[in-house]
């Protein structure tokens, strides 16, 4: 199978190392597409046997998948220049956040498109990437998503398109939720006088215990707490503060934030 991916950043070239890594395409039938040739000497020394091109020199797209995965904001403009012939065949795979499946159909002249929504952890193989696909989409289509999506982790099919919303606040935006957490309890660790490198090494393996903890435990997530927190202890007197300050209403208020902003983007995302 042949993967075009149009946009080479920070998802684009993950999605193509693991495609390779995981051998789900051949190295060969990789191509990759960029704005400038800025940056091809170092695409060529991850992906020597890729065909790597500027987008200006892309003519046709006669096979296989096209993974979409420039900024949103970028796609109308490379579109107004784009010389580009797309083979009714191909499968049209966006992870771009915020433009729905019927302004990609309509910019692209092409009816066979899936919008999915990865997150960053598809880097190292455990994202978690939610879809949905256009009218013209069929099992086989899926299947091919699904192959390809598995290598960079859990990826799920939704019941309608503006599900996507919800995934892009939750799992789309949230590592950088978790990062900030995670931060949050170094610099507490600082503040109380331990070496950065060590209150680094105690939060993330803390994070990663608990972690398993809750994939092992037959424990719903109160009774986790309960386990930790003992009457009249320490993280009782920490979990009475964050309640004090509503902290769980404040991240929830940030998630719909998040999502209320997706929408937004949506609606305002039309394109030229
Ligand atoms: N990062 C995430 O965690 C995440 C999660 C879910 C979804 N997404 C979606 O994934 C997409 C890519 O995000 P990213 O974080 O990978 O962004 P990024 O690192 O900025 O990558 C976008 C790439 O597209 C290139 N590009 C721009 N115009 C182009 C053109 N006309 N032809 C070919 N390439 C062009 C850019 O080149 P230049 O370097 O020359 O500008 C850049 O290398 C976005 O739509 C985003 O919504 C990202």
């Amino acid at each position: 199978m042949k993967v075009t991916i149009l946009g080479a950043g920070k998802m684009g070239v993950s999605f193509a190392r693991s495609f390779c890594k995981y051998e789900k395409i051949k190295p060969s039938d990789l191509r990759l597409v960029t704005r400038s040739n800025r940056n091809h000497q170092e695409l060529r020394r991850q992906f020597p046997q890729a065909e790597i091109l500027c987008f200006d020199e892309l003519e046709t797209i006669a096979e296989g998948v096209l993974i979409l995965a420039v900024k949103p904001q970028d796609f109308g403009k490379m579109m107004e220049s784009a010389r580009v012939q797309i083979d009714g065949n191909v499968l049209v795979l966006s992870i771009m956040a915020g433009i729905t499946l019927s302004e990609i159909q309509r910019k692209l002249r092409h009816k066979r498109v899936v919008r999915a929504m990865p997150n960053a952890p598809s880097l190292v193989g455990a994202g978690v990437t939610g879809y949905f696909p256009s009218a013209e989409i069929d099992v086989r289509d899926l299947l091919q998503i699904e192959r390809l999506l598995s290598c960079t982790g859990m990826s799920m099919v939704l019941d309608n398109e503006t599900q996507l919303d919800s995934v892009t606040a939750l799992s789309g935006s949230g590592p950088a939720y978790f990062y900030y957490i995670v931060d949050a309890m170094i610099q507490a660790g600082k503040t109380m006088g331990l070496d950065e490198n060590v209150a680094k090494q105690f939060v993330k393996q803390t994070m990663l215990g608990a972690y398993y903890l809750i994939q092992n435990s037959e424990k719903d997530l109160s009774d986790l707490i309960s386990d930790v927190a003992s009457r009249g202890g320490t993280t009782e007197a920490a979990l009475r503060h964050f309640e004090q300050q509503h902290l769980a209403k404040i991240l929830s208020d940030g998630i719909l934030a998040a999502e209320a902003r997706s929408k937004e983007l949506s609606a305002v995302t039309v394109l030229p």
